[in-house]
């Protein structure tokens, strides 16, 4: 089995984590270095993540996941957030290119206009879903490369975001997409692995 396969196939939403078990910024910035690599639309990088090992504000963060035990015993509480005005970035963003020679001037404007245009005549709902589906993406990337690197991870929805928003001081433009809890799992209560369609129940070719 390739080692992507495997760690695919090895990924399980936690049930329960181990307690007491630290996760050192040194090992989360090792799986953020693998994140910044996911893929976003223009490249914007809409993903936010804020990390929360504090004990107290984590008992918030327990309060506000309608008090999921794992939230607790979780190495780092993880929350994902998008932002919502990601292409105000895109002058940065695109410095790099201009400043090697790879856009001139002109070129560098009207990228630059074309991704503001491109978000501002779709509107609030799309910059709101451009936020969710680029921080998801990174968010699943995020998960592969914990696993990779041993960690065990749980998407969550479960949990109030306007009382996240207020615990962890998150502006008003960053969504939070989803929470993800990391530790090592305590696999004694594993869970099943849940049924999971056939291919061809999900999949079709050239229509619905
Ligand atoms: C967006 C999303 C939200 C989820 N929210 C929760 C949650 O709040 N609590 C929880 O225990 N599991 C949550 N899960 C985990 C799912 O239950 C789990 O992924 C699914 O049952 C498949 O199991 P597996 O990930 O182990 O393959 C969530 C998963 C996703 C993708």
């Amino acid at each position: 089995m390739s080692e992507l396969v495997s760690i695919i196939k090895q990924r399980r939403s936690a049930n329960k984590f181990l307690p007491q078990v630290d996760i050192s910024s040194h090992e989360l910035e090792e799986i953020f270095e693998l994140v910044k690599y996911a893929p976003s639309a223009f490249n914007l990088q809409h993903a936010h993540y804020v990390i929360v090992q504090d004990e107290e504000r984590k008992q918030q963060i327990y309060e506000a996941s309608g008090k999921q035990y794992k939230v607790q015993t979780a190495s780092a509480v993880v929350i994902v957030l998008g932002h919502m005005d990601a292409h105000h970035n895109a002058p940065q963003i695109n410095e790099g290119l201009l400043h090697l020679g790879i856009l001139n001037q002109q070129e560098y404007d009207i990228q630059v206009a074309s991704v503001q245009q491109f978000y501002d005549e779709r509107g609030e709902v799309f910059k709101r879903d451009e936020a969710i589906r680029n921080a998801s993406l990174s968010a699943m990337t995020f998960m592969l490369a914990a696993k990779d690197k041993g960690w065990d991870t749980c998407p969550m929805i479960g949990f109030d975001p306007a009382a996240v928003q207020q615990i962890l001081d998150i502006p008003e433009r960053y969504v939070p997409a989803m929470m993800i809890t990391i530790g090592r799992e305590d696999t004694g209560s594993q869970r099943i692995r849940g049924y999971r369609k056939p291919v061809g129940e999900f999949v079709s070719y050239d229509h619905f």
